[in-house]
């Protein structure tokens, strides 16, 4: 038997059963998993039972994994191998984090609508985030579906914005949140990165607006007519039509497209309740301008 898919709309997001992630996959099933992905962007998995291996080894079917850039950049001690991400508000100990830690200034920029790792020159091309504790209530992720939102611009913007690149960079993003003392050390350990602003999706031949709260410039344009333009666009892609909200289950699995989707948390009572999710991470082939095929000034 293979697996069953149950598509929640015509072409974004469907949820997958009649399949034990803890195990290795049959090539029908995989093949199967990979054709639902590249058509809906966003998977769910509901009651899987996963280690940390057996996570990373599902995800490693995708390609190579990213290391997790938090637990990187930090360099403490972690719940989780470094290959995964720490999605959850509690510390080292395991206790929920305080009001005015690192860990919770950092986590609010995943309120912020955004694609994995978009400030890195090679970006993350599907992100696994398993739910292993979720709060009583609140805590949804919001997805939204960029190529949706591509089909829907008039044709003179989609002309305007083809073939035009970004700048990425997580100082970006922490502006926008009004953390704004950084220093030139900041700048050169994660310089922006460029990264074109439509994408074609080559498995697929859909076009996507390839944008987030990281984009801060636009190549060859005056700075605030960039930022403005960036601004319309994630305000356009963002509108309630194009945008899912999971209500996470405990031993969810949910795999997203960040070429083709962006994502953001949301609010719960996070210094009461324990949420605790952890992120496999699968990088892209290669930087979105070099895959389309457009010269970047260095
Ligand atoms: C992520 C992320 C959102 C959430 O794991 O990349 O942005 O709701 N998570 O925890
Ligand atoms: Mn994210």
């Amino acid at each position: 038997m293979t697996i069953a898919i149950a598509p929640v709309t015509p072409d974004f997001v469907a949820e997958i059963g009649d399949v034990d992630l803890s195990r290795p996959l049959s090539a029908e099933d995989l093949a199967a998993i990979k054709e639902a992905f590249f058509k809906y962007a966003v998977l769910i998995f509901p009651n899987q039972h996963l280690d940390q291996d057996q996570h990373l080894g599902f995800a490693a079917n995708f390609g190579p994994l990213e290391r997790s850039f938090t637990q990187e950049r930090h360099g403490n001690k972690t719940r989780i191998r470094p290959e995964l991400s720490d999605i959850s508000n509690l510390n080292t100990e395991n206790k929920i984090w305080a009001e005015d830690s690192w860990q919770r200034l950092y986590k609010l920029a995943n309120r912020l609508w955004h694609a994995d790792s978009s400030f890195k020159k090679v970006p993350a091309q599907a992100s696994l985030l398993y739910a292993r504790v979720i709060p009583p209530i609140g805590g949804q992720t919001e997805f939204a579906d960029c190529r949706a939102a591509y089909d829907a611009l008039p044709d003179d913007l989609k002309q305007r914005i083809d073939g035009l690149v970004a700048e990425h960079a997580i100082m970006y993003s922490r502006a926008k949140l009004g953390f704004l003392e950084f220093n030139e050390e900041d700048w050169k350990k994660m310089p922006p990165v460029p990264q074109v602003l439509v994408r074609t999706i080559p498995e697929t031949g859909r076009k996507s607006i390839y944008i987030a709260s990281h984009a801060g410039r636009i190549i060859g344009l005056p700075e605030k007519e960039g930022q403005a333009l960036i601004e319309s666009l994630m305000a356009h892609t963002t509108q309630r039509q194009f945008v899912y909200s999971h209500r996470w289950r405990q031993h969810d699995l949910v795999m997203w497209d960040n070429r083709t989707t962006l994502h953001r948390a949301t609010q719960f009572e996070d210094l009461r309740h324990p949420r605790d999710l952890q992120r496999a991470t699968v990088s892209d082939i290669a930087n979105t301008c070099e895959q389309a095929g457009i010269a970047v000034p260095a």
